[in-house]
C-alpha cells in the first residue's frame, strides 16, 4: 500500500562541514536537482553530520524509519580515505543492495573524471526507503542522479514507498506500462 506524503532526505556526511570549516555545498546541490526532478510537493529532511559511521547509520535509521522518507540521498565519504564509512554505514542498515545504481553511477562518471573509480558509493533499500550515495563533490551530485533517476520512482515504487512524478522535460521516470497510474 503505497501513502501519498512525499518525504525526501539529504545527508551532507562531512567532518569539516558539520563542524562549520566549510560552507556545506552538496546538501543543497541534492536539494536543488530533487526540486527539479520532482513534480508536486514534498518534504525535504536535510542533515550535515560527521563521518562517524554511528551517526550516519542513526541518521539514515531516523529518516527512514521515524520520517519515512522514501527516498535518502547522501553526499560524500565514498572514497578510500580512513575517515570516509558512507558505504560501510549504508550497508549495515540496507535490507537489499541495488548494485545497479553503483555501476551506472560510476560508469557515467568515469565519462567526467578518471577518479570515479575511487567512490564506493552504493545504493540499497530499508523498508520502505531507498538510500543511494552520492560523491562529496558538489559536481559529482547531477552527474550521478541524471545517470540512474529514470529507474528512482519505479523502485520506490516496488517497496511501497510514495509515488514520485517527475518533470519529463528534466528528467524521465520510466515505469512499465502496468505501473503507470494514469495512461501516458
Ligand atoms: N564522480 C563524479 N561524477 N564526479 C567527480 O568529480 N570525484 C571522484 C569520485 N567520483 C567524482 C566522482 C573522487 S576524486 C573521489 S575521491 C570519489 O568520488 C569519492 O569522493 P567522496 O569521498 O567525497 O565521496
Amino acid at each position: 500500500m503505497q501513502n501519498n506524503q512525499i518525504n525526501i532526505g539529504f545527508v551532507t556526511i562531512s567532518d569539516r562541514a558539520s563542524r562549520g570549516e566549510y560552507q556545506d555545498l552538496g546538501g543543497p546541490a541534492m536539494l536543488d536537482w530533487v526540486s527539479q526532478a520532482l513534480k508536486g510537493s514534498w518534504q525535504a529532511h536535510s542533515r550535515v553530520i560527521a563521518d562517524e559511521q554511528s551517526l550516519i547509520e542513526a541518521t539514515l535509521i531516523e529518516l527512514a524509519d521515524v520520517h519515512g522518507c522514501s527516498l535518502i540521498l547522501t553526499t560524500g565519504g565514498t572514497g578510500p580515505a580512513k575517515r570516509d564509512v558512507t558505504p560501510e554505514a549504508t550497508a549495515a542498515v540496507c535490507d537489499k543492495i541495488l548494485d545497479g545504481f553503483a555501476e551506472q553511477m560510476r560508469a557515467q562518471s568515469l565519462k567526467y573524471v578518471p577518479t570515479a573509480i575511487l567512490s564506493r558509493q552504493i545504493a540499497g533499500t530499508r523498508g520502505a526507503s531507498l538510500i543511494i550515495n552520492l560523491p562529496g563533490k558538489p559536481s559529482a551530485i547531477g552527474e550521478c542522479l541524471a545517470a540512474v533517476f529514470p529507474a528512482v520512482p519505479y523502485c520506490i515504487d516496488l517497496i511501497d514507498g510514495a509515488y514520485l512524478e517527475t518533470n519529463d522535460e528534466f528528467v524521465k521516470a520510466f515505469r512499465p506500462k502496468h505501473a503507470l497510474k494514469i495512461a501516458p
